[in-house]
């Protein structure tokens, strides 16, 4: 049986268009999309909501993506929010008991939920309803309030801060990794179709193998380089023109950026290659301990320049050799 291929709804901060819109225009991540994809037509098959989603990954991999795609095959509305927006158990119980029946709710960064919010979602998830409880002591009643069946997609840059009860409430996990630079080609050479300019391939490669293996940001600098080009180059794009411009949008051959390279030059500098704890390299760079968590490590260790030991963080041979032309050179950044 084929799935449906309705188009997701328009998602918030798309560019209008580049976002795949069915399964079919998804590039890469080929073991998340067999997996869903056979866990979709089952529940069509059946007749039945989906079972609940844990997306994990790095930020802009596609997560929030692959949730509208989900609704879209499933034939159901999709809503989106996220878990620092949910602030009281409340704010929940008002999104759940407005659902239409089988919406797929996707709530981003799902780690951050406040425990009673949380709390609220174990009974939704598990028995699709949530006991409201009235008054305190001996007086107190409980009304069972029943829900519409739902989908919840969670989306989480870290598993690990998830609650072991709300971990085991999802009944698909799947894990989303960076993407090689030909998927991320593809990727570019369709943004710039949509955008409506050409592209020529050996200069979607430069982009793509400097993007840290993340599509958000090809796209990004795909947008970048198109500015680039209009103002310099009458709109053509080259190989050469995306070094040029890439170079002053400070990445360099690696993908890295700025902060990337200030962060390897301070734990080889100031503290002589590291090991070094994230809450201290955090206040030495006035950068937040989940920046680095989240969007700053994940690619420099999986470039292996950076790894991870129970004292800390520390440079590697490759990280050291990295910045060892550059250590004592000012204003690098
Ligand atoms: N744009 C952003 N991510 C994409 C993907 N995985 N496939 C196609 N286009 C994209």
């Amino acid at each position: 049986m084929d799935l449906p291929d309705l188009p997701s709804p328009e998602l918030p901060d798309a560019a209008p268009g580049i976002r795949p819109r069915t399964f079919d225009e998804y590039i890469g991540q080929e073991t998340v999309l067999a997996g869903l994809k056979i866990s979709i037509e089952a529940a069509l098959i059946r007749e039945e909501c989906l079972d609940h989603v844990l997306l994990h990954g790095p930020p802009g991999l596609g997560k929030t993506t692959l949730a509208g795609l989900i609704a879209g095959a499933m034939g159901v509305p999709f809503l989106t929010t996220s878990g620092p927006v949910l602030e009281k158990g409340g704010d929940l119980v008002g999104i759940l008991s407005r659902l239409a029946p089988r919406t797929v709710l996707f709530v981003d960064e799902i780690h951050r939920l406040p425990r009673p919010v949380e709390e609220v979602l174990y009974g939704a998830m598990e028995d699709f309803a949530i006991d409201v409880v009235f008054d305190r002591g001996p007086a107190a009643r409980t009304f069972r309030h029943v829900l519409p069946p739902f989908t919840l997609v969670g989306a989480t840059t870290r598993a690990g801060l998830l609650s072991a009860p709300l971990r085991d409430r999802f009944g698909i996990f799947q894990d989303l990794d960076f993407y090689r630079p030909d998927e991320l080609v593809r990727i570019l050479l369709r943004s710039a179709s949509v955008l409506g300019f050409f592209l020529p391939e050996e200069a979607a490669l430069e982009i793509g193998c400097r993007s840290r293996g993340t599509p958000r940001i090809a796209n990004r600098l795909l947008r970048r380089v198109r500015d680039y080009a209009q103002v310099k180059a009458g709109g053509e794009v080259t190989r050469n023109l995306v070094l040029e411009a890439l170079t002053v949008e400070g990445i360099d051959d690696l993908g890295l950026n700025r902060i990337d390279r200030k962060v390897l030059h301070t734990i080889g500098t100031v503290y002589n290659g590291g090991p070094v704890g994230v809450d201290a390299l955090a206040a030495t760079l006035q950068i937040e301990v989940d920046t680095i968590i989240d969007v700053v490590e994940p690619y420099l260790l999986k470039e292996g320049l950076l790894a991870r030991t129970p004292s800390g963080r520390r440079l590697t041979e490759f990280g050291l050799k990295r910045i060892s032309g550059t250590l004592f050179q000012e204003n690098r950044f």
